[in-house]
């Protein structure tokens, strides 16, 4: 019996002891950095609807809500609090996550300057932060983030110059700029970006001539520079995507970057280039009150994540 007892109370004692160590090693191998960077950042935000609940110290920063860490390091990789009715701004300590690869903070009501430390995220590269108010000008430190694949900033009140030194971002596949003050040209040395699939730039206060070097980017589907002070389109002939006859698309690329797009009421006629397939992401293509005379191309058929396809009034 006593022999019983005690073999109870040596299972009982090992399994304490290990569920004890799994969670200290948990908290010992998470690196501590992220987890003040991330408490950082929720110190500087206003949360109206508790969308950060959850970051508290009875909870591992890996099962934050919004918080997606890599398996084997348990370092965040992922930030996504889109649409989360978040207000405030973003702290500097925010360039710690420095595995970060994700941060969608879009649709919130952030506002302030997109800090410089921004740079120091050297793997990121999904930036989305759309539709907030954020002000000031981008940092010029981004040109560090050589990973970066989309880059979204419509719908904010950012000024300055699209900075020149961005042209290092050579993987930029997706970059969204509408509806903000941007001033200045189109740097000529965009057309060397050479995996550029959307410039999206309509509604600031560009000028000058479109540089013909945008010719160059054999992967451009969508160029939306529409309300700006820009002339010169004629001159990028060789795009697909001017295919389409009304030069000036309207539509924009809205602040979900590619995932939404819309040529809405514009008067377009020609083909719909069969590369509307290679926007996989496609979520919105609205063309009714266009002048469509075509065949959809069968290309379409590859925007799996396609929800919304309006295509009335037209002449297909
Ligand atoms: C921590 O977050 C969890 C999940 O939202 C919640 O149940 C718990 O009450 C929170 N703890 C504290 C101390 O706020
Ligand atoms: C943006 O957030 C609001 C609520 O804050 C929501 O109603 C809207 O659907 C969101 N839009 C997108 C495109 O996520
Ligand atoms: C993190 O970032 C802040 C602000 O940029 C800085 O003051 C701090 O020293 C950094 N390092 C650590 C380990 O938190
Ligand atoms: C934690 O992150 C900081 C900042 O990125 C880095 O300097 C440090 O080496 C990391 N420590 C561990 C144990 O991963
Ligand atoms: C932008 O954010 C506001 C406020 O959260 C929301 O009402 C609106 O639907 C959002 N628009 C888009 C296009 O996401
Ligand atoms: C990019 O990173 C390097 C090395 O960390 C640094 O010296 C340089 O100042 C950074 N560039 C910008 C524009 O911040
Ligand atoms: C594009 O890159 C080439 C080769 O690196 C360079 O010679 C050229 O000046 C660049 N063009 C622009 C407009 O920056
Ligand atoms: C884009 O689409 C065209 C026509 O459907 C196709 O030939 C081309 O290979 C595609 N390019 C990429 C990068 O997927
Ligand atoms: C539409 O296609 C028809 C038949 O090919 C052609 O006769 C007509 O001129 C076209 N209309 C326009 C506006 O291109």
């Amino acid at each position: 019996m006593a022999i019983l007892q005690l073999v109870v109370f040596i299972l009982v004692c090992g399994i304490l002891s290990l569920r004890l160590e799994s969670v200290t090693s948990r908290r010992i191998i998470g690196n501590e950095t992220d987890r003040l960077s991330l408490f950082e950042f929720k110190s500087r935000m206003n949360d109206p609807n508790g969308a950060l609940g959850s970051w508290n110290d009875s909870i591992h920063f890996c099962n934050w809500a919004g918080v997606t860490c890599g398996h084997r390091h348990q370092r965040v990789i992922s930030l996504h609090l889109r649409g989360k009715g978040l207000g405030g701004n973003i702290s500097p300590f925010i360039g710690n996550l420095s595995f970060l690869h994700v941060l969608d903070i879009a649709n919130n009501s952030l506002h302030g300057g997109i800090p410089q430390e921004i740079g120091n995220l050297i793997r990121i590269q999904h930036l989305e932060f759309d539709n907030n108010t954020f002000q000031g000008e981008l940092p010029t430190s981004m040109s560090n983030c050589t990973f970066l694949r989309m880059v979204g900033f419509s719908n904010n009140n950012l000024v300055g110059k699209i900075p020149v030194e961005f042209t290092s971002l050579s993987r930029l596949e997706i970059i969204s700029m509408n509806s903000n003050g941007f001033r200045g040209d189109i740097p000529a040395s965009f057309g060397n970006m050479s995996f550029l699939q959307v410039i999206s730039f309509s509604g600031n206060g560009l000028q000058g001539r479109i540089p013909n070097s945008l010719s160059q980017l054999t992967k451009l589907y969508w160029l939306s520079l529409s309300s700006n002070k820009l002339y010169g389109i004629e001159n990028l002939v060789d795009l697909n995507l001017l295919s389409m006859e009304e030069k000036f698309l309207k539509g924009n690329i809205p602040s979900t970057v590619a995932k939404l797009s819309k040529l809405h009421e514009n008067r377009l006629s020609g083909q719909i280039p069969s590369s509307i397939g290679n926007l996989t992401l496609l979520f919105d293509l609205s063309l009714e009150f266009n002048n469509f005379n075509l065949t959809i191309p069968s290309s379409l058929g590859n925007c799996q994540q396609l929800q919304f396809l309006a295509l009335e009034y037209n002449n297909l």
